[in-house]
């Protein structure tokens, strides 16, 4: 091993599943994870450990499962209010494309963030937050679109970033000014897209956008506004993502892949075209089974599609108040089984290092030298118990660049 100044811990009698090799899981029933600051220095079977290794400190793990951490790379986290009434309206038979269609939905969010201050929007995405960490996240992407003015985009944006800094975790700022037709242009979109691009680049030039988003949908922007917003971001050299082929197909994920997108998210509706341009991108499916079963949807995402053409599936929670108010990461996963019929296997590379690539983030998602040390300890005799245990939480301990989260 080579010399570092950094601190170094030794993590011992640790089950590890990680990821990487090619055996399923790339597990080590007696394994051991050596960290030096942030990063993962060693990590392999115990008894391989590096001779003479010195270290600072030392944690015994008595045969806990270890994970990477998990990677929630979808949420709406921060907005103000909550949808419970809508929920209850949705059950007496309103459709959500009814409601938002009504004024409802998602600018009833807009209206509540927009009376909420700074400090209210921190505290209530922070619990959010905090119920995520208690389930092994140690990177969250987090979307703005409920402020849908720059004023009010900035301040989502701000508190974005505002969590990253003091809950210490990674969260990446994703611009979703795309949202949703702010109320002051009502019947005028082409110019609410004029000005989604004309905030962007103070945006950027704050550091408050790491992608941009947008939501290509009948209920939301045409695929001509989405290139638009595209074009901006592209002009900044900001990545894209896209929700994309929700509710029907609108040929949003090819597009987006024609900009090399990050990922495309949700996809229930997307066809052959939109699997094949994925494929030749490399973007990632992020699959959303929270809101599919908030909303009872009832058309599949083309899993077996998208496995044949090798295009990565990640899972994310989508936390929103609308349509997916879920702050369980393992309960996506285990839905992303039940409903989508993906392996456990899959469902966690889904939560991890697919994930991480949805964001762009190539140091995290798998237990390797030289990644962020960034995991998850379980109480769990089997990596496949994750997507199998609903409303209970296995998660011991979480590890974020190499530090301890209290939990
Ligand atoms: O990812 N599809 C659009 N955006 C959210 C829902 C937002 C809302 O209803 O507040 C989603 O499902
Ligand atoms: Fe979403």
């Amino acid at each position: 091993m080579t010399p570092t100044n950094a601190s170094r811990t030794l993590w011992r009698n640790a089950h590890l599943a990680t990821l990487a090799g090619a055996s399923p899981w790339g597990l080590f029933a007696q394994g051991a994870l050596v960290t030096a600051g942030e990063r993962i220095e060693w990590v392999g079977d115990a008894s391989a450990l590096p001779a003479g290794l010195v270290v600072q400190a030392e944690h015994d793990l008595h045969g806990a499962l270890v994970t990477p951490g998990l990677v929630d790379c979808h949420t709406h986290l921060v907005y103000g209010g909550q949808r419970a009434a809508e929920f209850e309206r949705r059950l007496q038979g309103a459709s959500y494309e009814q409601i938002a269609r009504a004024g409802g939905g998602i600018r009833s969010t807009v209206a509540a963030t927009r009376a909420a201050s700074d400090e209210a929007l921190f505290a209530s995405a922070r619990g959010r937050a905090l119920a995520l960490i208690a389930e092994g996240v140690t990177t969250l992407e987090v979307k703005s679109g409920y402020g849908l003015s720059l004023h009010d985009e900035a301040r989502c944006l701000r508190v974005a970033r505002r969590l990253g800094r003091e809950l210490a975790l990674t969260v990446r700022a994703t611009f979703l000014g795309a949202h949703a037709l702010a109320p002051e242009f009502e019947g005028r979109a082409d110019a609410y897209i004029d000005a989604v691009c004309e905030w962007l680049p103070a945006l950027h030039a704050e550091g408050l956008v790491d992608a941009v988003d947008a939501f290509c949908e009948t209920i939301g922007f045409t695929p001509a506004q989405t290139r638009r917003v595209f074009d901006a971001a592209q002009r900044l050299g900001l990545p894209v993502k896209l929700h994309a082929e929700q509710l029907s197909d609108s040929g949003g994920a090819a597009l987006a892949a024609g900009y090399g997108a990050l990922s495309c998210d949700h996809l229930e509706h997307l066809g052959a075209d939109g699997v094949a341009a994925m494929a030749r991108a490399g973007s990632v499916a992020v699959l959303l089974p929270g809101a599919f079963y908030f909303l009872h949807e009832t058309k599949l995402p083309p899993v077996a599609a998208l496995r044949e053409a090798d295009v990565p599936i990640a899972i994310a929670t989508d936390h929103n108040p609308g349509t997916s108010p879920c702050l369980s990461p393992l309960l996506a996963m285990n839905m992303a089984c039940t409903f989508f019929r993906l392996t456990p296997e899959e469902a966690l590379h889904g939560a991890t290092v697919n994930a991480a690539r949805a964001l762009g983030l190539a140091d995290r998602g798998l237990l390797a030298a030289g990644q962020r040390a960034d995991f998850a300890v379980w109480d769990a005799e089997h990596p496949n118990e994750l997507a199998y245990w609903f409303g209970r939480n296995p998660c011991l301990r979480v590890v974020a660049g190499g530090k301890e989260r209290a939990r």
